[in-house]
């Protein structure tokens, strides 16, 4: 039987080496939706979309999956640190945008997801990737932070209705993977200290080789999307 998985930002970090992982069992197919397509494999779909212009999210669908499907997921991970730096000194447009790559898209993907896959019969899992950024107010991230906070939000509140409806077939979950060594990461680091006052503790990250490979991240993932009931709340850090 068929496990069906959309994955967001599946080109490059996090999403594609979770990509990978998936991909190498054969039961699986994996649908890949960002801007760029980085992966060639035979059971790999591709569709290019842009989360920042809100209109080509509304004109995405996913496709129809016979009732022998095993496991549809949806893995929302498509993210974007946007512009570093402290309000008043954004560009008004890059907050918009930054907002629909981290949540608009999520929040509207979940609910044709939902929608589309409600009465299915195999079992659904979303994975929503935050961050601790959720909960902490870094100055310089204020788009970011926010967005990982109505992540959470998101989560927990599409968690709580699938409980009101008995909905036992559907797990809806956040997962923060920790400071991960991705392209996110190097964007970091080239921000300067007006920018993010932090930035010396992720150079030191680095140099110390402290942050997690995206590969054992990606392992930890698929593990949980595996087994979603083994979640003890539905934000929950992954620790390796
Ligand atoms: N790395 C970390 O330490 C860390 C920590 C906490 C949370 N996270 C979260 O982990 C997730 C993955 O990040 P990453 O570290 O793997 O970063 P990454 O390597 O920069 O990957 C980001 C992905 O998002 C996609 N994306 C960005 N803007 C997009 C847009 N406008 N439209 C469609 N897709 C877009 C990119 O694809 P295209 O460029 O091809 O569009 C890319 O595949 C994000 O949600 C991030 O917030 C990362």
């Amino acid at each position: 039987m068929t496990n069906h998985y959309y994955i967001t930002g599946s080109s490059s970090g996090i999403g594609k080496a979770l990509a990978l992982e998936l991909l190498a069992d054969a039961n699986n197919v994996v649908h890949g939706i960002s801007r760029s397509e980085t992966i060639s494999h035979e059971r790999y779909r591709h569709t290019t979309v842009d989360f920042a212009w809100q209109e080509a999210v509304l004109n995405f669908s996913f496709e129809q999956h016979p009732d022998d499907t095993k496991r549809i997921v949806l893995v929302n991970n498509a993210g974007t640190l946007g512009d570093m730096g402290y309000l008043g000194e954004l560009k008004d447009e890059d907050i918009a945008a930054s907002l629909n790559v981290n949540l608009v898209t999520p929040a509207i993907l979940t609910n044709k997801f939902l929608r589309q896959f409600t009465g299915h019969p195999a079992e659904k899992v979303i994975i929503n990737i935050t961050s601790g950024a959720a909960t902490s107010a870094y100055d310089g991230w204020s788009v970011y932070c926010t967005s990982k906070a109505g992540i959470d939000m998101l989560s927990r509140v599409a968690h709580a209705e699938r409980l009101q409806r008995s909905d036992a077939k559907t797990h809806i979950l956040a997962v923060a993977p920790g400071v991960v060594d991705t392209a996110m990461q190097t964007q970091i680091r080239s921000s300067t200290e007006e920018q993010f006052s932090r930035v010396a503790k992720f150079h030191e990250l680095k140099k110390n080789q402290q942050l997690y490979n995206a590969t054992d991240v990606a392992r930890q993932l698929a593990d949980l999307i595996a087994n979603p009931a083994s979640a003890t709340d539905v934000v929950s850090r992954i620790s390796l």
